[in-house]
């Protein structure tokens, strides 16, 4: 059970020290929009660069743009430790995850809520990691969404039936009151951005969900 915090909510102009806020988390989630993909601009290579360079944490680049063909493959050479992009976005994924991996990153496929797991079901096998979004990608702070649970369990089924060993990950809404129920679904990596940056200690929120995901019986 990962614990995944994004940053996209918190103070940037101390984002050297935010990071530093999170160090006891596996991962530190690094939400990069493009005002076409999703409705929100948020930043690109620099600042993911920036990070990677100020946090000794790994990072989990999410990219919620268009082409991620052409614009992923940088993120791995920055040295992020897995660059997710979207099933909805990407026009060869195969190739871009075999892309990803020469240059030495994970590669992971996003859905948004209304892209069933089937879509990308003969394709998931290139995959280190499924992510589903569990409200739509594009803002923090919104409310998870029930309906994901059973998408979630039958991620799960179709990976066990298939023997694979890929992570699942959720993102959205993901708090003390849904994370739960999201692990007993099947996720095993959590997402968390508001539900951590508005703690003042970080850590202890940090401890708190690792430990509710990880008492929940499968
Ligand atoms: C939303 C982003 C999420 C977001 C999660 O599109 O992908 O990573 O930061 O924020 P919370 O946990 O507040 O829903
Ligand atoms: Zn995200």
């Amino acid at each position: 059970m990962l614990i995944h915090p994004s940053i996209l909510n918190c103070d940037v102009a101390r984002i050297a020290s935010e990071l530093e806020s999170i160090s006891s988390a596996d991962a530190a989630h690094v939400d990069v929009m493009d005002n076409h993909f999703v409705p929100n601009l948020t930043w690109g290579l620099p600042v993911v660069q920036a990070c990677a360079a100020a946090s000794r944490l790994p990072i989990d680049a999410h990219l919620m743009i268009e082409d991620p063909d052409r614009w992923a493959p940088a993120y791995a050479e920055a040295g992020c430790a897995s660059v997710t992009f979207h099933a909805e976005a990407a026009h060869a994924p195969v190739r871009l995850a075999r892309e990803l991996h020469r240059l030495g990153s994970r590669a992971a496929i996003a859905l948004k809520p209304a892209t069933p797991i089937e879509a990308i079901g003969d394709v998931i096998a290139e995959f280190d990691m499924v992510l589903i979004m569990t409200v739509e990608p594009g803002f923090g702070g919104q409310a998870f969404l029930p309906s994901m649970l059973d998408k979630i369990s039958r991620t799960r089924a179709l990976l066990s039936s298939a023997h694979l060993d890929i992570a699942i990950q959720v993102d959205g809404g993901i708090s003390r009151d849904t994370i739960t129920r999201a692990a007993e679904a099947g996720a095993n990596v959590f997402v968390a951005g508001s539900a951590i940056f508005s703690q003042s200690d970080r850590a202890e929120e940090i401890a708190t969900l690792r430990h509710l995901a990880s008492t929940c019986v499968h």
